[in-house]
């Protein structure tokens, strides 16, 4: 039966584990983006979700024709889906977007490129195709992310009946960096997205970027962005039909702003399970009334978890008081493990914090302890006893972290918060911000964070976890499909 709400994204609901007597059994998908999703698109009747076989066991799970209701699976060929996922969209798109690139040695844009950006086409290709094939008349899509950029304008060359949105969960990179694209690509790239009729963004400023790095002047069209005060916000577009037929469609793509937020009833209630009792107690027992500054991220290079180590070591080296009465918990479980920067910076983490804890742990006290489970209930215990946090990222679209630690913490938790996260729009009032570069500076906020009178402490937290829960993800949901209904 054809759908009225459709989402796309490249992680879906669930994945498939293939045993060793061939049963295959359903878990829930992995990652923050997929726990909000599920939440909010429960409440849509009828709502189809459509995503990417991940694993060979995905994939088999297609192929048997293993369906759960409201998901569907994609079966791309596994080299153009590494090509996609591993080649474009997390080495160029995700290195652009997060302004990652080492730039004397790196980006290289070659014949490899040319041929990952085929793949890249291909699989955005075939979630334009299924979407087009789910969706009733005038239904509402939206499409997640940079592995889908393309998808936006093929799906509405085979379906213009459809209301089409775009959201962005990163940032969205500065037009010096969207420059360094072939023209060509960067060309394909805009219109893709341009094809929706809304894209949106975390915040003010990464669709700001966006709005700023469209300006299209080639063979197929013209765009130009449109950023002012009152108003919509967005780009108008005129382009030509692909055979050159017929007088260009003029178009505006709107920008808008859905900060997405944390559903605090219901992670209060999760971080209160037996399950993380039971793991709180036992971190209870290894830091035994140490005062705890906490983080918990993907080992990924825009969380910067290499200055974050280097500022707790600054911090044990210029107020030695500290030392031997906090512990750092440092929860870096790895991802992307298939790309080499990535296995290297893992072990780069494991190095330096082997080398804090060398030059300042005594017989009794380990300064760092690192986790590198992916383990939420155990995430949840350490939201639970933080007294600080620290969420330093370079560059981050969100960073639901910096919103689920206030909304737990059980003692009030200072927050250190870089610029560069996309929460600090909503949260920089309450929580010590820090140039994410500036390791003294961090260091130092470390510091006042650690020595906050717990008054203060208890109030920072109260508004920072109102802040935070503003726009839990049913919420965030249902008002970009409002948005694009009414559009
Ligand atoms: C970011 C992206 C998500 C992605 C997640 C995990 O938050 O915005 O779309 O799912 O990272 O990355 P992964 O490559 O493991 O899906």
């Amino acid at each position: 039966m054809a759908s009225q709400v459709l989402v796309a994204a490249n992680r879906g609901p669930l994945s498939y584990a293939l045993a060793a007597d061939g049963t295959l059994s359903a878990r829930r998908g992995g990652g923050g983006l997929v726990s909000g999703l599920s939440a909010a698109l429960a409440e849509q009747p009828g709502a189809v979700w459509i995503c990417a076989a991940l694993s060979d066991a995905d994939r088999e799970a297609v192929r048997r024709g293993v369906a759960e209701p409201g998901v569907r699976m994609l079966d791309i060929d596994p080299e153009v889906y590494d090509d996609a996922y591993n080649g474009i969209a997390n080495s160029v798109l995700w290195f652009l977007h997060h302004h990652l690139y080492d730039v004397p040695r790196e980006p290289v844009f070659d014949a490899g490129f040319r041929r990952q950006w085929q793949s890249y086409t291909a699989y955005n290709e075939a979630f334009a195709a299924a979407l087009a094939e789910e969706a009733a008349p005038g239904a509402t899509v939206l499409i997640q992310d940079y592995h889908l950029a393309l998808a936006p304008g093929r799906l509405r060359e085979l379906r213009p009946d459809l209301r089409i949105g775009h959201f962005t969960h990163t940032p969205w990179a500065s037009p010096d960096f969207l420059r360094m694209l072939p023209e060509d690509i960067r060309g394909q790239l805009l219109w893709g997205m341009l094809g929706a009729d809304q894209v949106g963004f975390h915040t003010g400023e990464w669709g700001a970027e966006f709005i700023r790095g469209a300006d299209i002047d080639d063979a197929t069209g013209r765009a130009t962005g449109v950023l002012g005060t009152g108003g919509p916000q967005g780009v108008e577009h005129r382009r030509y039909a692909a055979d050159g037929s017929g007088p260009a469609e003029h178009r505006f793509t709107e920008m808008a702003r859905y900060p997405l937020g944390v559903d605090g009833d219901e992670l209060r209630a999760l971080a209160h399970r037996p399950e993380v009792d039971a793991k709180l107690a036992a971190l209870r027992e290894r830091t035994h009334g140490l005062k705890t500054i906490v983080r918990v991220d993907r080992t990924e290079l825009s969380k910067n978890i290499l200055r974050g180590l280097l500022a707790y070591r600054e911090l044990l080296t210029v107020h030695p008081e500290w030392r031997g009465k906090v512990v750092h918990l440092a929860s870096a479980y790895p991802s992307r493990q298939d790309l080499r920067v990535y296995r290297e910076y893992t072990q780069a983490v494991a190095e330096l914090a082997a080398s804090v804890n060398e030059e300042f742990g005594t017989a009794d006290w380990q300064p760092v302890l690192v986790s590198v489970e992916d383990d939420f209930a155990r995430s949840l215990a350490v939201y639970r006893l933080a007294d600080v946090a620290l969420v330093n990222p370079v560059r981050d679209g969100m960073n639901l972290v910096a919103k689920e630690i206030p909304v737990v913490s059980e003692a009030g938790c200072v927050l250190v918060l870089s610029t560069g996260a996309g929460a600090y729009a909503e949260l920089r009032e309450d929580a010590l911000t820090v140039n994410p570069y500036d390791v003294t500076e961090t260091a130092e906020a470390l510091h006042a964070a650690l020595s906050m009178p717990t008054a203060e402490r208890a109030d920072r937290t109260k508004r920072l976890a109102a802040a935070a829960t503003a726009l839990p993800p049913a919420q965030w949901l249902t008002a970009q499909l409002d948005a694009l209904r009414n559009a």
